[in-house]
């Protein structure tokens, strides 16, 4: 048996579950070891250096799989901006099929992707971005919601509204993001509107993720409460692990700090040490809620295997045995 949805039709893959962008954590073994479960995985394009390091990264893990994955391609507003022209021509180049755009508008990088028959997943947290998407042409929409980790955006609407909103506007494939981590989550996606789910912070925490252990048994040992929400003053939102270093951060933005005050804490090199190192307390880690769902490490085959099996005797089971006859009902 499979679930068959729109995404995984559009998509080419087996299983309606997708392992987003992570900075630091997307490379070529987890990507490849989702796309041999039959879920769709992105490489995270800026974790490489340069361009030319996201053709290497590309070329191993297709030495890895011979499934299909994607790339993410992350634009963010910045006073120096990533060559994003050269990662996204390294892209193309590669034969890559398949993009996840996250950040802000696709909209300068869709022709050239739609012209190499490359597919457009964008990613976003708001009902009127998704539109927006969508009237630009893109191919799915993956839409985060509250309980994410990483940008959650400025709105603060959880899954179990953003979902539904965003699936009566929605006409291309849809998945949703945000809090997911197990069968339960993907079942409830699909009865919201979602053809199926995208998952980070449980995909961080599986066998043939790179990062190092003690943030993995971090994450399994933490409850929905452990992150916090940094640079909400500076309307850049973001979800993170509860640490020495966030909760300092939050305390000087409250206080009427700037980020010239912060800084110092933020930089990308202390929170890489976090996932090379394992110091918990080196810098800011991105995580989100789901972590009050996660309580074991298995390899992304059993993972997705687990995922799917479970919503499948979920739908045909408990919630296909609720739906009662009157004369039932009577008995
Ligand atoms: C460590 C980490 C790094 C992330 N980095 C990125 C990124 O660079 N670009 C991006 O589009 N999303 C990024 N995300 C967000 C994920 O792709 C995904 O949308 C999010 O994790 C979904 O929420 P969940 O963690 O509750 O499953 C990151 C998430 C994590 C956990």
């Amino acid at each position: 048996m499979a679930i068959t949805t729109k995404f995984t039709k559009v998509f080419g893959v087996d299983a309606p579950i997708a392992q987003g962008g992570m900075q630091w954590v997307g490379r070529a073994e987890l990507v490849a070891a989702v796309a041999n479960a039959g879920a769709l995985g992105f490489i995270t394009a800026l974790t490489q250096p340069t361009p030319g390091d996201l053709a290497n990264e590309i070329a191993k893990t297709r030495n890895l799989t011979d499934k299909p994955f994607g790339v993410n391609l992350t634009i963010l507003p910045s006073i120096n901006p990533p060559p994003y022209d050269e990662y996204r021509r390294v892209i193309v180049d590669s034969g890559v099929k398949i993009v996840e755009t996250a950040g802000s508008n696709p909209a300068p990088h869709l022709p050239m992707f739609h012209e190499h028959g490359i597919k457009v997943l964008h990613k976003c947290t708001s009902v009127r971005h998704a539109v927006k998407a969508q009237s630009l042409g893109v191919d799915g929409i993956s839409i985060d919601g509250f309980e994410c980790a990483g940008h959650p955006g400025e709105d603060d609407i959880p899954g179990l509204v953003l979902i539904p909103a965003a699936s009566r506007q929605i006409d291309i494939p849809m998945i949703a993001s945000g809090g997911f981590a197990d069968a339960r989550g993907l079942v409830a996606a699909m009865a919201l509107g979602a053809d199926g789910i995208n998952m980070g912070t449980r995909f961080m925490c599986t066998a043939e993720s790179c990062i190092h252990p003690n943030v993995k048994h971090a994450i399994v040992a933490g409850d929905e409460r452990a992150t916090e929400l940094i640079f909400r003053p500076l309307r850049n939102t973001s979800r993170v692990a509860s640490n020495t270093v966030s909760r300092e951060v939050v305390e000087i933005l409250n206080n009427g700090g700037q980020f010239d005050d912060i800084s110092h804490l933020v930089a990308g090199v202390r929170g890489r040490r976090v996932f090379d190192d394992g110091d918990l307390d080196a810098g800011i880690w991105t995580v989100g809620t789901s972590m009050g769902l996660i309580d074991d490490i298995p390899t992304c085959a059993e993972l997705i295997s687990r995922i799917v099996d479970q919503a499948e005797q979920l739908i045909a089971g408990r919630l296909a045995q609720s739906i009662t006859t009157p004369s039932e009902v009577a008995v």
